[in-house]
C-alpha cells in the first residue's frame, strides 16, 4: 500500500496544487512514485471543479513545473483515506480540525511549513489577493518544505 498525502488549503486553485505537483515531481524523481501518492483539497468550497490558477501556473512554470488539477473540498472522509495531512496555513490547519470531532486524527495534521529546512516562515502565505511576487514565493517555499516531507516520509516508509 503507497503513503498517501493529502495538501489542503483554502481555495484548492493555488497553494495545496502546487504542493501536490511539485511533491509528485520530487517524489517521481526519486523513483517512489509507486510508494508515495499525492493529492489536493480546499477547505472551501469556492471553487470547486477549477483548474489550478492561470498566475499560479505561471509561476510553476517558470520553474519548470507544469501544474494539473481540478478542485475538490476536503471531507472528514479524507482524514481515513490519506496517512499525513498538510495544511499550508494555521486557518486551513484549524478548518480540517474542526471536522475532527472526536479528535481522533490530530496526529495525521500538520502545518506544511513545518517540513521546511532553508525559510524561517511559519506559513505558506495566501498569494490570491497579491501580485507575481507571492506566487513566485509560494512555489520555492513549497519546494523546500516537499523535501523536506520527501526525507520525512521516505524514513518512515523503510
Ligand atoms: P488557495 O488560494 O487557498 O491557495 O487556493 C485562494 C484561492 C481562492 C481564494 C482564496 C485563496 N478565494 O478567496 O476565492
Amino acid at each position: 500500500m503507497a503513503y498517501k498525502l493529502l495538501f489542503v488549503c483554502l481555495g484548492n486553485i493555488c497553494r495545496s496544487p502546487s504542493a501536490e505537483n511539485i511533491m509528485r515531481h520530487l517524489v517521481s524523481a526519486a523513483d517512489l512514485s509507486d510508494r508515495i501518492t499525492c493529492d489536493s483539497a480546499g477547505t472551501s468550497s469556492y471553487h470547486i471543479g477549477s483548474p489550478p490558477d492561470r498566475r499560479m501556473n505561471q509561476a510553476a512554470q517558470r520553474r519548470g513545473l507544469e501544474l494539473v488539477g481540478s478542485a475538490r473540498q476536503f471531507e472528514a472522509v479524507d482524514f481515513e483515506a490519506f496517512d499525513r495531512i498538510l495544511a499550508m496555513d494555521r486557518s486551513n490547519y484549524r478548518n480540517i480540525l474542526a471536522l475532527d470531532r472526536d479528535g481522533k486524527y490530530a496526529d495525521k495534521v500538520s502545518l506544511m511549513c513545518d517540513y521546511c529546512r532553508e525559510f524561517a516562515t511559519k506559513e505558506v502565505p495566501d498569494p490570491y489577493y497579491g501580485g507575481e511576487e507571492g506566487f513566485n514565493n509560494v512555489i520555492d517555499l513549497l519546494f523546500d518544505a516537499c523535501g523536506g516531507l520527501l526525507d520525512e516520509v521516505r524514513s518512515e516508509l523503510d
